[in-house]
Order: structure tokens, then C-alpha cells, then sequence
């Protein structure tokens, strides 16, 4: 957790502008660095498994490192607020032990990851390109294809971010009496269609993704539902997505694209959908954020797609003028859960 400046700090730091406040990125960016080593280092997890509090030369034996370097990461992280320490040694804090770790639910981890491991280092090598010419030199989605195990990694950290929402998300989800055919476009890891699935035993679906996406999650569609839940390889634009479906999910896929693609895919769901068939799309919209933290995350992540995607976040009421104009009706927003700022926004096909 970024380091949180106590009261005499926060006023000349901050308020008043007395002291050089930008070094608190600086740590920021070292806490990053920091806590995705541990991660990598299995650390958070030796100190979570053992019965009591472990020493820096303990945890330098078993993860078979330096003493001191253990005991520096490891003293950063207490300022971190990532571990607590006392005389016998280091414990988990209750951030941790609830975000990162292997068996929490809510385990953000992978979500890191995917960021220490690509992401930034796409931002490194893409930013600039991005900022002075209006998009990157590659999609990362490219670049994901000159390695397979990026796609894992990414669809890693897709699954867990959708693990906190998921539940909210199906909540939200309006199935009309009798739809039974689901198609989850650029559905990747699959956890919202295996929610969906579970909750409503009629319902058959299809993940459609990329080839590579795909390789990455083939195995982890749960046995019981195999015999529901089948995959589809192709590119979304241009192969053939099916037809007779009566739900189609578009998650977190419009914000890749321009106002003209994201329109002609939206006709091409159309022509997917059997008559009266529901499309539902999930994204972030621009000018959701209304507290600092969701409108530094919002900017954070249109920031993010234009280094990577070339594209942007957008305003619901673009996105359905854009279905309005794929000839879709009855179209409506829709929240997610009472806190998460997230909105649905469906849409029927005439
Ligand atoms: C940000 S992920 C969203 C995954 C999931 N829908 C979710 O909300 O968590 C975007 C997904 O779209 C897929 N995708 C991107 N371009 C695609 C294309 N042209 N055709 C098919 N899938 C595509 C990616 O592989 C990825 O799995």
C-alpha cells in the first residue's frame, strides 16, 4: 500500500507544498518493485504457512537468499503496511493475508503480476510512441502472441480482477425467461459465463477468444461443466461468431476498439443474436469516477489503453448510441453491486 503520511506530513507534503511530495511516487514504485518480488519469492506465503512470526534469516534460508536483502525487502515492506514485524519476527498484515494470498478469495496477486511482468514493461517500451503518435507500435495483444505463457499470465490477472466483481456482475445480469444459448465474446479465463452457467442450470455457452487466450484457459473450465461450457477460437471482427444466441456477453472488450469497430461489432452480435436476443456490455466509463481514488483509476486505466490498445474508456451514452445505431433497442444501463461504480449496459435485438 502506497505509504499513508501522517497528519504533520500531510500538511506540508500536501497542503502546503513544502517539501518535494513527488518522492511519494518514487516509493510507490519501489513498493511495487518490492511487493512483486515477494510475490515471486513465494515470501508472503512461507510467512502465512508458518505457526509463528519468521526472522529475516529464516525466511533467507528457505527462500534461499541473502539475510540482509531478505531483512531490507522485508523492512520496507512493515513501511508498506504488506507485513508487521516484532521482536520474533515478521507476521502477514491483514491487507496481505486478504489480497495476496494463494487461497484468499479475493487473492489480487496474479493481478500484479500481470502488471510487473507486462504490462509495465509494455508501458516502458510503448508509452512515448502512444503519447506523441496516438497509439503503440504493436497491441499488447500482439505482443501476448510471440509468447504463449504471456497469455497466461494475462488471463491470470483477468480472472482475478473478475473474482471480485463477479458475483455483483451475475447479480446484475437480467436472463429473460427461456434464453438458453450464451455466447461470451472475448470471454477469455470464462468466469463470468462459469457463473452464469452455474446459476442457471439450462443455460449452454460459448467462450469466443483468441487462439492464444484460449491455449491459456482451456483446462480450467470446471468438470462439471464441461458439457456446457464450450470454446471457440477466432478474431471477433472478421470469423464467424454463430448464430441463435440469446445472450451475448461483451466484457471488457469495447475499450480496445475505435467508435467505428466497437459499431460494427455490435452489428455483427446482432446478427449472432436469435430475434429478441440480449447483448450486455460491461466496461469502465468515462466519468464514473467521482471520489479521487476511482477518478485516478479511471484515468489510470484510459492511460493504460491507449499504451497498449491504442483505444480509450468511453461515455454509456456513446456506447448506446453506438447500439442504438447497430439497431438494438430497449437499451439501458444498469449498476453493478452498491459500491463498485460499474455499470451494465443492456440492449435487445430488434
Ligand atoms: C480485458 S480481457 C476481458 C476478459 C473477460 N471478458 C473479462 O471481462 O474479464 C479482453 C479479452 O478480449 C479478447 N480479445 C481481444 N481482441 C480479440 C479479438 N479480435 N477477437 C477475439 N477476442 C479478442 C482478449 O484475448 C481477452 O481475453
Amino acid at each position: 500500500m502506497p505509504v499513508n503520511p501522517n497528519f504533520l506530513e500531510r500538511l506540508v507534503l500536501l497542503r502546503l507544498n513544502k517539501g518535494p511530495a513527488p518522492m511519494l511516487d518514487l516509493f510507490g514504485a519501489a513498493s511495487f518493485e518490492s511487493v512483486s518480488l515477494a510475490l515471486d519469492l513465494g515470501l508472503f506465503e512461507l510467512v502465512a504457512d508458518a505457526e509463528t512470526p519468521l526472522t529475516a534469516s529464516t525466511l533467507a534460508d528457505r527462500i534461499d537468499a541473502h539475510p540482509d536483502g531478505i531483512a531490507m525487502l522485508c523492512n520496507f515492506l512493515v513501511t508498506e503496511d504488506y507485513l508487521s514485524t516484532s521482536e520474533d519476527g515478521y507476521r502477514l498484515t491483514k491487507m496481505t493475508e486478504t489480497w495476496l494470498l494463494a487461497d484468499s478469495e479475493t487473492n489480487m496477486g496474479p493481478w500484479l503480476t500481470f502488471w510487473n511482468e507486462l504490462v509495465f514493461p509494455f508501458w516502458e517500451r510503448e508509452l512515448e510512441t502512444a503519447i506523441r503518435e496516438g497509439e503503440p507500435s504493436q497491441s499488447i495483444y500482439e505482443w501476448f502472441d510471440e509468447e504463449p505463457e504471456r497469455w497466461e499470465i494475462a488471463q491470470d490477472g483477468f480472472r482475478a480482477t473478475a473474482s471480485l466483481l463477479v458475483d455483483d456482475v451475475v447479480d446484475a445480469v437480467s436472463i429473460p425467461d427461456g434464453s438458453t444459448q450464451l455466447i461470451d465474446i472475448g470471454g477469455g479465463h470464462g468466469l463470468y459465463t462459469v457463473e452464469l452457467c452455474r446459476r442457471h442450470s439450462d443455460i449452454v455457452a460459448t467462450i469466443f477468444d483468441v487462439q492464444g487466450a484460449i491455449e491459456a484457459i482451456n483446462d480450467e473450465i470446471p468438470a462439471e461443466l464441461a458439457e456446457r461450457v464450450s470454446v471457440q477460437t477466432g478474431d471477433y471482427h472478421t470469423d464467424d461468431l454463430g448464430d441463435g444466441f440469446d445472450l451475448a456477453l461483451l466484457f471488457n472488450v469495447i475499450h480496445a476498439h475505435d467508435p467505428a469497430e466497437n459499431t460494427a461489432l455490435f452489428e455483427r452480435v446482432a446478427d449472432s443474436l436469435a430475434p429478441n436476443g440480449r447483448i450486455i456490455v460491461l466496461d469502465q466509463w468515462e466519468g464514473s469516477g467521482r471520489t479521487p481514488v476511482s477518478r485516478a483509476g479511471l484515468r489510470f486505466v484510459a492511460l493504460t489503453y491507449l499504451t497498449t490498445l491504442g483505444a480509450t474508456v468511453y461515455a454509456h451514452e456513446e456506447v448506446m448510441s453506438w447500439l442504438r445505431e447497430a439497431g438494438f433497442t430497449d437499451v439501458s444501463r444498469q449498476s453493478v453491486g452498491p459500491l463498485s461504480g460499474l455499470a451494465l449496459i443492456e440492449a435487445t435485438k430488434q
